[in-house]
């Protein structure tokens, strides 16, 4: 199934060049999907800057071209509307024709759905989830995480090398009250620094920083602690080192859980190259010293006052900052990696840092043209009320308590309705805990996904748990529901021949069909505006046409619709739409169940 925006705008292109030569060599076609039928299908609204460059009129321009593009195997003959738009409606035979063309049965450990990988992949590091070790990782990292999955899933699958990178922040003075707490409590720290197990990190770090301030003699040690840690002392680095891993593997459990890959490279791992950063800016001008401070000045970056604004990358005691440590990374993934796009998806308020390093970094040429720089920040989340998300006894809500209780919420809701006599389906319990998993976890991430990134959202368990509307329940169960249509109608769907037709002839069908070619089209989109809600939309989108297609009074037979050849082509069209939501959950980083 490829991409019919590509196809249209290849040959769009084609006719410009063809009517106007060089002129129109380089111009985009600016083909999109239209959201008003009365429009088409698609739409291309070049004619208006093409005709601006030719001194033409944009009508006469759209005229030109659509006497030379060829789309009849496509499209009714193209229409021009308004100042010079040209609309395409695609034919339902050939919208049949490119939907039979899908490969009847998964193509790749994930179903592509015939869908072709690019053909010019990127090196992309993506900076995701970097969650603090010396805290129990928290509610705000949730949507780090899940975004940024969902993000490198589609970059991935769109055929790029992704670097997940995990920049956890595993360094800094906080380490010294930490590896003074670890060394009171655990002793034997290194005599067996693999077992250090800490049930509540978070636990521990109140109480680290509690004897900090408590007792002065704790303080002291501390801040030895931390100057040791600096000076490379073996012994405080184990101390750390074991606190760190332990940090680590309480992270890991919550990224198994949500089945979500990322490669651990800590704040600490730059530490030797913070200095030749300093100097380098140093000397080539571009740091200068202010009040024993060396600082970065950027144009455009001033405070309210006015004043310039520094970026600081070694304070006034020599400790370096959080912007060094970023300025490291980003040469190290470009130079060692290789990577093109750097792409970093953390919180709105830190947008001013990453505006500063990324305009750091160009100035000082570390980052050339050809290298993107990209901040993918997002809102908070919310309570249900709209106030800072928080646990019910104040303090911040763990993750993992978080993922537990949409868990078990699901679990309640199934439990009901296997309890009432006309839902059961006579799950056993190990069914129930699975199904509980996998629902939980997904409402989690659909609900949290389906919101536009920039914007605060509000957590809301009925609504995200809701089996209506625009959720992971709905869709989950739509899924397992189209399923079970091909047991009932006894046919295997993969087995169906790859040379069966299929027709659309019903508006319903119609409807449905195009639906499901717009998928390479919606992917391209989540990968290139970097926005996973364009695919919770069209998910909700296609299951909507879905329901049309098999209402018992608007839609069409399937399971009994006769002859067979309209049957076989109606329950083709009922594979092809599970197993586009299949791959859209899956980029959403959602599992399917068969049954539910
Ligand atoms: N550890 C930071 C925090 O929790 C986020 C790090 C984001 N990534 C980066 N390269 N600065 O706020």
């Amino acid at each position: 199934m490829q991409s019919i925006t590509r196809e249209l705008g290849r040959r769009v292109t084609e006719a410009m060049i063809a009517g106007f030569g060089d002129q129109a060599v380089g111009v985009d076609p600016l083909l999109k999907s239209t959201q008003d039928p009365s429009f088409g299908d698609y739409q291309a609204n070049f004619a208006m800057g093409l005709a601006k460059r030719l001194g033409r009129r944009p009508r006469d321009v759209a005229a030109a071209v659509v006497e030379k593009v060829d789309v009849s195997d496509l499209c009714d003959p193209p229409e021009i509307a308004g100042p010079g738009f040209i609309n395409f409606t695609i034919t339902p035979a050939a919208a049949g024709r490119r939907l039979q063309a899908v490969p009847p049965t998964a193509d790749g450990v994930t179903d592509r759905v015939g869908i072709a990988q690019s053909p010019s992949p990127d090196v992309i590091a993506i900076d995701m989830s970097s969650p603090n070790l010396a805290k129990e990782m928290h509610v705000g990292h949730l949507r780090s995480t899940i975004i940024g999955d969902c993000i490198a899933r589609v970059l991935e699958f769109e055929g790029h090398v992704v670097h997940r990178i995990n920049h956890v922040g595993d360094w800094g003075t906080q380490f010294g009250m930490i590896i003074e707490h670890v060394r009171r409590t655990h002793p034997h720290v290194l005599d067996d620094p693999e077992h250090l197990q800490l049930g509540d990190l978070e636990a521990f770090y109140v109480e680290a920083r509690r004897q900090f301030d408590a007792d002065p003699r704790f303080a002291d040690a501390a801040r030895k602690a931390v100057v040791d840690l600096q000076g490379g002392d073996p012994e405080t680095l184990a101390v750390w080192k074991a606190f760190c891993g332990e940090s680590l593997r309480h992270c890991h459990v919550i990224y198994d859980r949500l089945d979500v890959r990322v490669e651990d490279r800590g704040e600490s791992f730059y530490n030797d190259m913070l200095a030749g950063v300093v100097q380098e800016l140093g000397d080539r001008g571009f740091a200068e010293e202010s009040d024993g401070a060396m600082c970065v000045f950027l144009d455009g970056f001033t405070n309210k006052q006015g004043d310039r604004l520094p970026m600081i990358i070694r304070k006034s005691d020599g400790g370096y900052n959080y912007a060094t440590t970023d300025l490291a990374a980003l040469r190290h993934r470009i130079s060692a990696l290789g990577a093109t796009r750097l792409l970093y998806v953390v919180g709105i308020p830190q947008k001013q840092h990453f505006d500063m390093l990324f305009a750091a970094a160009r100035k000082a040429g570390w980052a050339g043209e050809g290298v993107e720089l990209t901040h993918i920040g997002f809102g908070s989340m919310l309570s249900s009320t709209g106030k800072m998300f928080k646990a019910r006894e104040g303090g911040t809500v763990k993750l993992r308590d978080l993922v537990d209780e949409a868990v078990e919420r699901a679990h309640k809701v199934i439990e009901a309705s296997e309890q009432d006599p006309d839902k059961r389906r006579g799950l056993s319990s190990g069914q129930m805990r699975a199904i509980a998993e996998t629902v939980g976890t997904g409402a989690v991430k659909y609900f949290d996904l389906s919101h536009s990134l920039g914007s605060d959202y509000r957590f809301d368990w009925d609504t995200m748990l809701s089996m209506d509307g625009n959720t992971a329940p709905y869709m989950l169960y739509a899924y397992a529901r189209i399923r079970s249509i091909g047991r009932e109608a006894g046919v295997d769907y993969a087995a169906i021949p790859a040379e069966t037709p299929i027709v659309l002839e019903h508006d319903c069908e119609i409807r449905l069909g195009k639906t499901l070619l717009k998928l390479p089209d919606v992917i391209d989109q989540a990968a290139r505006e970097y926005r996973p809600n364009v695919l919770t939309d069209y998910l909700f989108e296609l299951s909507k046409a879905y329901n049309l297609f098999y209402d018992r009074k608007r839609g069409v037979r399937v399971k009994d619709a006769s002859p067979e050849s309209v049957r076989l082509s109606r329950l083709r069209l009922c594979d092809l739409t599970a197993r586009s939501l299949k791959l859209g959950l899956h980029l959403l980083g959602i599992g399917t169940l068969e049954q539910m």
